[in-house]
């Protein structure tokens, strides 16, 4: 099978497979706030990631290119409609360009289309120093996105099988590529320790990637002769991941990712810690079924209700929200104490703005 072919069965599985609200964001609770003592009109949803500020806590993930006519249509489509509601926006795994010039028009149709929004470059931990400034210069990318897929890869019947070094060569990109490097799961979660060497190598920002929204095991499995059930139900989900790395490295940034089907989802994932929150089967489905009309109209939608959200709570800033009460029950609740977390860090926080 060609990679161009497998781009095209990910899309197709990653639909049908769809997104199952495993996330844990259920077991997360705003505390109400009865006098929030603020204006819908007040509200700035600007976030800052690596120094670059961004209008909207919201992302488009990274999920296509170098499958030919079709990815270059949705990635033509996803780049219109960043560009409409002033969002970021992420292309796939670029090394199919990389390998493949042919391939490279399905990348840069994202920039043709968006010549001043911010766009992510996108390549597995496997890249060089050389790829990675290739991809980073292919689309004039304001940030590089670095994705660890461990158990796509071990599912995938051609995947690799040797993930010896890549902390090493994450380092050496983050060092010398010129743009902040984002490192990124794809929808398996990342624990402490694992974001814990990645800031310490230098990275701008962690994206979780958790456990609970598209599934590459299940999409994996369905390219195989024999399925290796046991990873589909693998990974932490998005709020235990999110909520364990920000409260180890509260000054870093994290993003989160995996399984956020609406803005109750985002507006959660920020006050779990997240300076943003990424879709991507949300908006592919979003596509999918909408066109571009509705794509954009869900992405105007998501970022009103966000606003609505952040007024009942008093949270006139992504700051603010970052800051607001939340009570963490259930599985997440079990999850964070077996791993030493404190929730009430949540629960009982002031608002240092506020007092
Ligand atoms: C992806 N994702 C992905 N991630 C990445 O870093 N490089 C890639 O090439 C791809 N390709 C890709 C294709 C398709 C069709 C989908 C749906 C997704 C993973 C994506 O960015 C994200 O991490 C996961 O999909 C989890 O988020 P959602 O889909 O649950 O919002």
């Amino acid at each position: 099978m060609t990679r161009a072919e497998r781009k095209k069965q990910h899309i197709e599985h990653a639909l049908s497979t769809g997104q199952h609200a495993e996330t844990g964001l259920k077991d997360v609770s705003f505390v109400h706030v009865g006098l929030p003592d603020l204006a819908t009109s007040q509200i700035d949803t600007h976030t800052t990631i690596g120094g670059l500020t961004f209008g909207s806590p919201i992302f488009i993930n990274a999920m296509t290119g170098g499958g030919g006519k079709s990815t270059y249509e949705i990635n033509r489509s996803l780049a219109i409609a960043a560009k409409e509601t002033n969002i970021p926006v992420a292309v796939g795994s670029q090394m199919a360009a990389l390998k493949d010039k042919e391939e490279r028009r399905t990348y840069e149709v994202v920039r043709k289309v968006n010549p001043d929004g911010i766009v992510f470059a996108n390549l597995g931990s496997e890249a060089t120093i050389k790829q990675a400034k290739e991809a980073v210069e292919m689309l004039e990318a304001n940030m590089l996105q670095i994705h660890l897929n461990v158990i796509q890869e071990i599912v995938m019947p051609e995947g690799d099988r040797d993930f010896r070094g890549a902390l090493d060569r994450i380092a050496a990109i983050a060092e010398s590529v010129g743009v902040p490097v984002i490192v990124k799961e794809v929808g398996f979660g990342m624990s402490k320790e694992t974001a814990k060497k990645l800031y310490h190598a230098g990275v701008a920002a962690v994206d979780i990637g958790g456990f609970g929204g598209t599934n590459f095991s299940k999409i994996e499995n369905l390219r195989r002769q024999k399925a290796l059930h046991y990873f589909d139900q693998w990974g932490i989900p998005t709020a235990a991941s999110l909520a364990e790395v920000h409260t180890s490295f509260p000054d870093q940034t994290v993003l989160a990712s995996g399984g956020i089907q609406d803005a109750l989802d985002v507006t959660k994932s920020i006050a779990l810690g997240a300076s943003a929150a990424g879709l991507a089967g949300f908006f592919l489905k979003s596509l999918t079924d909408g066109g571009e009309k509705g794509l954009i109209a869900d992405m105007i939608d998501l970022q009103e209700d966000v606003k609505m959200m952040m007024t009942v709570l008093g949270a006139k800033t992504i700051e603010e929200l970052r800051q607001t009460q939340v009570v963490i029950s259930g599985d997440t609740s079990h999850w964070l104490k077996e791993r030493g977390v404190d929730t009430t860090y949540y629960s009982v926080r002031t608002n240092k703005k506020k007092g």
